[in-house]
């Protein structure tokens, strides 16, 4: 099978994070930080050296702030709706945004009468820049936005939008789904406040993980409370982090994982052009090819991830992704893609969008045979 659906869940895993879930389920089964046996020590060492690699790889201050959570959906929930929010505050977001920051945002407008500008993608960083500079109210406490468009895989202009929030004394908040794992994150040197991210996707760790991480003094309030197998004797949530910001048990097995990929990461992670960009970038000079083969996004391949997005003709893209599925044995995505906003804009809600998305491990080859059953579908369709 051929598969391309990475930027939903990458497939397959580097075989030291599977192993490292497998030794922690059969050696190291205890509950980290409850209860001081010698098990439940070890259980705790890996979510430390998890938090210390996830604290250095993405320059965050302080490891206690690097919080471990299920996905990145949960991550953004708790830096959404953990800030403190008044009738009238303003936020500035992207209409690429996921589903994941829009329906937070969408929650705290509700409930606390915030007001939230989605900004279109004019097509080019400068215009957007300026779009965010003149948005910009005394009001506005928070940029929240997505560091990629997980439809098109266009790049928003980050450096720049932080540096702007910076100078206005604006909180941020980068979901970088679509970029951790393929791109270089250094929070401090890029002036990000909150970054959050999924272990699943590019960084190529397990499901079941996720993390925010917070640099700097912000207050957070947690949105779950609980057991965090410290000071049991209060029945408040205890202040310090990261306890306050995580209840229950945590994914020992998946954050074992997660830090293998993270090492793994560190390897690949100054390289100047990520593999997985480079056959992004002959796929999506391959479709343009195609007659009857419309792609969206960006043409220069330094503006998008190895994302890449396409309709054949009219039809529908279920459809496609359905013939790719049953005939080529090839998985993609179709639909929507939990970004309604970015298909108003493109105007493809009712077609929705064909999503080519690569990993580290997808091949040439692939990418040729991916070709020749776009092109064998299309030619089929335009004899209708
Ligand atoms: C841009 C973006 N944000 C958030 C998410 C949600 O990630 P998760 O499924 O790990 O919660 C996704 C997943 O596709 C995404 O692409």
């Amino acid at each position: 099978m051929i598969y391309f659906d990475q930027a939903a869940s990458s497939f397959p895993k580097p075989l030291e994070v599977t192993e490292a879930m497998v030794k922690v389920m059969n050696e190291c089964g205890a509950n980290p930080g409850r209860g001081g046996h010698a098990l439940a020590r070890q259980a705790a060492t890996y979510i430390d050296q998890t938090r210390m690699k996830a604290a250095s790889i993405f320059g965050c201050s302080d490891p206690k702030k690097a919080l471990f959570y299920h996905n990145a959906t949960v991550a953004l929930n708790q830096a959404i709706k953990g800030l403190q929010w008044q009738k009238g505050d303003h936020i500035i977001a992207t209409a690429f945004e996921h589903n994941s920051i829009r329906r937070p945002l969408e929650h705290i407008k509700n409930k606390y009468g915030v007001r939230v500008t989605y900004l279109k993608w004019r097509g080019s960083k400068t215009a957007f820049t300026q779009d965010v500079a003149q948005a910009i109210q005394p009001e506005t406490k928070l940029i929240a936005m997505t560091h990629a468009s997980n439809v098109t895989g266009t790049l928003m202009p980050l450096t720049e939008i932080m540096e702007l929030a910076k100078r206005n004394h604006i909180l941020t908040l980068v979901d970088a789904s679509q970029t951790a794992g393929h791109l270089s994150i250094n929070m401090k040197a890029q002036g990000i406040d909150m970054l959050a991210f999924p272990g699943h996707k590019g960084l190529l760790g397990p499901q079941g993980t996720g993390m925010l991480l917070v640099e700097g003094d912000i207050e957070l309030e947690p949105i779950h409370h609980g057991g965090t197998g410290s000071f049991s004797e209060s029945p408040n949530q205890p202040e310090q982090w990261p306890e306050k910001l995580e209840s229950g048990t945590l994914n020992t097995p998946g954050i074992a994982g997660l830090y293998e990929a993270f090492c793994i990461y560190e390897q690949r992670k100054d390289e100047n052009v990520p593999r997985e960009t480079i056959l992004a970038k002959q796929l999506y000079q391959g479709l343009t090819k195609i007659a009857g083969v419309a792609c969206y996004g960006p043409d220069e391949n330094e503006q998008r991830m190895p994302i890449v997005a396409f309709n054949v003709a009219n039809v529908d893209s279920q459809e496609i992704a359905m013939i790719l599925d049953s005939h080529y044995n090839i998985a993609v995505r179709a639909g929507l893609h939990c970004s309604p906003l970015t298909h108003e804009v493109l105007e493809t809600t009712n077609q929705g969008i064909v999503r080519a998305s690569l990993s580290i491990y997808n091949t040439e080859k692939e990418v040729t045979s991916f070709l020749e059953a776009i092109a064998e579908i299309t030619a089929a369709y335009s004899e209708f």
